[in-house]
């Protein structure tokens, strides 16, 4: 982080005002009370998560806790940049792997954490500019979001892209220099990496209405406007010894914009009203239908990165701590049960067999990335090929989740093995970067 500890809880205490002590809750009955963390949010839809490592794997009374007590797993840093591209094109998922074959075996789902971020970035990354850089940025959110699909709840997809401080602006990074429309071109190419995946924006210092999140709030609300795939919003909540009385007023308003809400990174530093602040979390993200889970930034507070803070829920022998309580409390009393997923309309009007391809384009100076959607008209599709006219001087440099025999010109995409059959009605998404200016003319699209 290049933003101090200490300086991010003091401009959270600026704006906070303290919760009410010694705050009674209501408990529900015991025989319909669940006995841990995520078995009691699993009853609104909820999950309940805590990040890990691959290498904590072999602590045997750290991993009881986490098997015991979650059902959703996050790489605390197995999944970064550093970690799955140390050099440029080779990449390595071993710990990630592991993060998810654990979450998979014990029925937990997996949050990804985190594609893009101005922190953690591999040495050669620090040393790119330009479109070098955005081209290797954008390659890496196509290669991690496609190693890892169809296994992940949801990506952090850009991580800590605002400024702290009163501006509501961007944060300077050297992705941000690569130009505005970086966070918007990693989302896109995470939707057409594994459409299956919810996107979400996470940052810090977000946890009530303050500049810094309405920042982030206005571009949401410009992503969705515009069409641009984001799917949710992480709160981290690394919060100190009090709470934003908007705390859950900011929850709302981001879930109005039509985005789930994850608290994403829950820790609160030690103190007398620590585990109040907990069970204020975990209420406000229950009093919120479209806030549908909450992950902890550790198990117990031997293994948080705030060291002697003592932040979480278990204390460094494992034991539970009154914060603990408060929070299955809190899940046990209860709240709203999330949304499912919306059905499909059936209202539409017949549509003809065959399909249709529509792309999408994310440019900058000298480069491009288009994202292609393949609809399938009212009947099945088995098979499909999608033709585009590359403008000249111009070249496809990589596609994802389909071929091309050609780079420049006229050039034929097909199907791979796992996406050649769409159902009537339904829609495949691939993509591919180029360089020079993407194609402008609609696309062909045959069936068969
Ligand atoms: O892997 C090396 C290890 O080989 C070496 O022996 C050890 C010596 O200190 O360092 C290890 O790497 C450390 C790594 O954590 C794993 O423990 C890094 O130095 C250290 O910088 C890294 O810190 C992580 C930090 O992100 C980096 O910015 C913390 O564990 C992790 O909790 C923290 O997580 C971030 C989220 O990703 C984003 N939001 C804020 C949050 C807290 O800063």
């Amino acid at each position: 982080m290049s933003i101090p500890r200490k300086g991010r809880f003091a401009l959270l205490s600026a704006a906070a005002v303290s919760v009410v002590a010694a705050a009674s809750i209501a408990v529900i009955g015991s025989a319909e009370a669940a006995s841990t963390l995520g078995a009691s949010a699993a009853q609104t839809g909820r999950y309940f998560g805590v990040a890990t490592s691959a290498f904590k794997f072999s602590d045997t009374p750290y991993m009881t806790i986490v098997n015991r007590e979650f059902n959703s797993l996050v790489a605390e840093n197995d999944m970064k940049w550093d970690a799955t591209e140390p050099q440029q094109g080779r990449f390595t998922f071993t710990n990630g792997d592991r993060l998810v074959s654990h979450a998979q075996a014990h029925g937990m789902t997996v949050r990804g954490h985190t594609l893009l971020w101005h922190a953690q970035q591999p040495s050669w990354a620090q040393g790119l500019s330009g479109a070098a850089l955005r081209n290797a940025a954008i390659n890496h959110v196509t290669q991690v979001a496609t190693h890892f699909r169809g296994k992940i709840h949801s990506w952090d997809v850009v991580n800590e892209a605002f400024a702290d401080g009163g501006s509501g602006a961007r944060r300077d990074s050297n992705l941000q220099r690569t130009g505005n429309d970086w966070i918007e071109a990693a989302f896109r190419a995470a939707r057409a990496a594994d459409p299956g995946a919810k996107l979400c924006y996470n940052d810090y210092n977000t946890d009530g209405i303050n500049a810094k999140s309405t920042g982030i709030y206005n571009m949401v609300r410009d992503f969705k406007a515009r069409g641009v795939p984001i799917d949710c919003v992480g709160l981290q909540s690394h919060l100190g010894t009090t709470l934003d009385s908007t705390y859950q007023q900011n929850i709302q308003r981001f879930a109005d914009l039509g985005v789930d809400v994850q608290i994403t990174e829950l820790d609160v530093q030690q103190g007398s009203n620590q585990a109040n602040i907990f069970a204020s979390v975990t209420r406000a993200c229950l009093a919120v239908a479209r806030c549908t889970g909450i992950t902890v930034w550790g198990v117990r507070d031997s293994d948080s990165w705030r060291t002697g803070q003592n932040p979480l829920l278990f204390d460094a022998g494992g034991n539970k701590k009154a914060a603990y309580t408060a929070v299955l409390n809190a899940l046990n009393a209860g709240g709203p049960t999330t949304p499912t997923s919306p059905t499909p309309s059936t209202s539409n009007p017949p549509v003809p067999a065959g399909c249709s391809a529509r792309v999408t384009l994310n440019s900058w100076t000298g480069g491009y990335t288009a994202t292609v959607r393949v609809t399938a008209g009212s009947s099945p599709v088995n098979g499909w090929s999608v033709g585009v006219t590359v403008p000249s001087g111009g070249a496809v440099t990589n596609a994802w989740n389909a071929t091309n025999t050609s780079t420049s010109g006229p050039v034929t995409f097909r199907n791979v093995s796992y996406n050649g059959s769409v159902a009537a009605g339904g829609f495949t998404e691939f993509g591919f970067q180029g360089t020079g200016t993407g194609p402008t003319a609609n696309p062909t699209c045959t069936a068969g």
